[in-house]
């Protein structure tokens, strides 16, 4: 059904692709050779997919990335420039040149801002408690795409940050070849850490023995939905819908029932989806911290994860709570950023008088 779904939106994208590429060309094309470039763009697409993926051939996964993203390019420039042309019309070739100049500068512009991660210093004050705190959060690492000389640098840069406390908010491990022995380099991380799962974990078939040898790391899930981090401080934690695709109750259904919330304490909620927002707030939590979006990634495409999500980056006010939804840390699927940035999230904890 999921496949089906995304088959017949990348087919009538694609198709829609082809036909403003043909107009902006000032040419016309017969319904049937739209949808053979149309079918044969997405064959390609879905061979490098599942080729990638099935047989393990990661220049071709991440190539099937990079398709669909040159297609939505395409699709968008050839909309702009034949805007362009009512006002300067320009012979099809320099439509053309521009187009391909276009898409290398961001192709080549997203694969350097992609490749750096700035940290984002946020503020925010409670009467709760009686001493300053300093939290780092991390998110959507995706380890796999990014690699383990990349969660090293991340590493150095959160121990320079100095925090008391390190939440990561799922989609950290985004490799199903990765070994628990890997992560070990977790140890050199100085402050302790919460951990939660997101949507890729469960894809990389992690499992408890991940962290098993980092002793920094607590996992908040199902067994564990929250732990006192300090007498002031409450950390609760959600984890991925792990039981969604079998149609059992959800870990969504059960969580707000099976915790105990004390309001005289900052209490802090994880959870991987910028989801539960109100619910949060409702049963007193203070804080709350998500990613998955990556703020959409590669613009525009956060048009359509905005369509998804309400809160898809920055730091909002729910009633009481205030909820920060993080760009992430790293990139999934093509190495691409363009309109959003990789970052480690500082946030500031201070005592309101
Ligand atoms: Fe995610």
């Amino acid at each position: 059904m999921f496949f089906t779904s995304i088959s017949v939106t990348f087919y009538v994208f694609t198709l829609i692709t082809v036909v403003m590429l043909f107009w902006l060309l000032d040419k016309r094309i017969g319904p049937k050779p739209v949808f053979g470039y149309s079918l044969l763009v997405m064959t390609v697409f879905f061979i490098m997919m599942f080729a990638g993926r099935g047989l393990d051939i990661k220049f071709l996964w991440n190539g099937s990335f990079y398709l669909a993203v040159l297609v939505m390019y395409v699709f968008f420039l050839s909309v702009a420039l034949k805007f362009v042309n009512l006002f300067f019309h320009l012979h099809p070739r320099m439509n053309i040149a521009v187009m391909a100049a276009l898409i290398l500068i961001v192709f080549v512009y997203g694969f350097f801002n992609a490749a750096s991660t700035s940290v984002k210093r946020i503020e925010i004050s409670s009467d709760k408690i009686s001493r300053p705190y300093r939290f780092v959060q991390i998110s959507d690492v995706h380890l796999g795409t990014e690699s383990l000389h990349f969660l090293e640098k991340v590493i150095e840069r959160i121990n320079a940050i100095g925090p008391d406390l390190v939440f990561i908010t799922g989609d950290f491990i985004d490799d199903h070849k990765l070994k628990p022995e890997e992560l070990k380099i977790m140890r050199d991380m100085k402050a302790p850490a919460y951990f939660i799962t997101g949507n890729h974990e469960r894809y990389s078939n992690y499992t408890d023995d991940f962290f098993k040898d980092c002793n920094v790391i607590k996992v908040l899930d199902h067994r564990r939905r929250q732990d006192r981090f300090t007498d002031k401080v409450e950390v609760f934690g959600i984890e991925w819908n792990r039981n969604n695709f079998m149609n059992k109750r959800s870990e969504q259904e059960v969580y707000f029932d099976s915790i105990s919330v004390d309001t005289t304490k900052f209490n802090i909620f994880l959870n991987h989806e910028p989801e539960l927002y109100d619910r949060a707030e409702q049963e007193g939590m203070d804080l709350m911290l998500s990613g998955h979006t990556h703020r959409g990634q590669i613009f525009p495409f956060w048009l359509f994860v905005r369509a998804r999500y309400k809160y898809i980056y920055g730091l909002y006010d729910i009633g009481r709570m205030k909820l920060y939804t993080t760009s992430g840390t790293g990139v999934w699927g093509p190495f691409m950023r363009v309109g959003s940035s990789n970052e480690i999230v500082e946030i500031d904890l201070i005592p309101e008088k």
